[in-house]
């Protein structure tokens, strides 16, 4: 029964879901990482690839701690987003403009991971989970850390490299 659904239940469905979000990511940053061009690029998804691996185990925790089984829940949104950039890394292969939109397309990855993690944060605070706020305190520090070095690298190179003509 919907009524009797509460603020546990949406914590619980939402942190299903950045775990299967998450692990959908993991698979797909070494595909990001072989398909760009520059070393940067390819160093800076490497790198949050590893983290990302932190990051779920830091979701398994938060599972823990709610006593439940660590279980993923399809995110179609997720699914979306990476179709999106599996689009990009095919239809411009071998462009200048390659990594400008793996740029693009792992900053929607990003923005769509912040926007979970605040959530969960608000909520395991409201539901006094410190333990938990910590956790996914630092998951989101590397997402937001994450966005930023993406956003320095599309603008130091990959922005200018895409603008000229091949
Ligand atoms: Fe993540
Ligand atoms: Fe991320």
């Amino acid at each position: 029964m919907a009524a009797e659904k509460t603020l546990d239940n949406l914590f619980l469905d939402t942190l299903k879901d950045i775990y299967y979000a998450e692990k959908q990511i993991l698979k797909t940053l070494p595909k990001m990482a072989r398909a760009a061009q520059s070393e940067e690029g390819k160093a800076s998804f490497l790198q949050h690839r590893d983290e990302t691996q932190g990051q779920i185990e830091r979701i398994e925790q938060v599972f823990e701690l709610l006593g439940k089984p660590a279980r993923g829940k399809t995110c179609e949104a997720i699914q979306g987003i990476i179709a999106e950039g599996e689009e990009i890394m095919d239809e411009y292969k071998g462009s200048v403009a390659l990594d400008a939109g793996l740029i693009s397309s792992a900053q929607a990855v990003e923005h769509y991971e912040i926007a979970r993690y605040g959530t969960l944060i608000e909520w395991a605070g409201q539901l006094g989970m410190d333990e938990a706020v910590e956790l996914l305190q630092q998951n989101l520090a590397e997402e937001e850390a994450t966005d930023q070095k993406l956003t320095e690298l599309a603008r130091a190179s990959a922005n200018q490299k895409a603008a000229k003509s091949a």
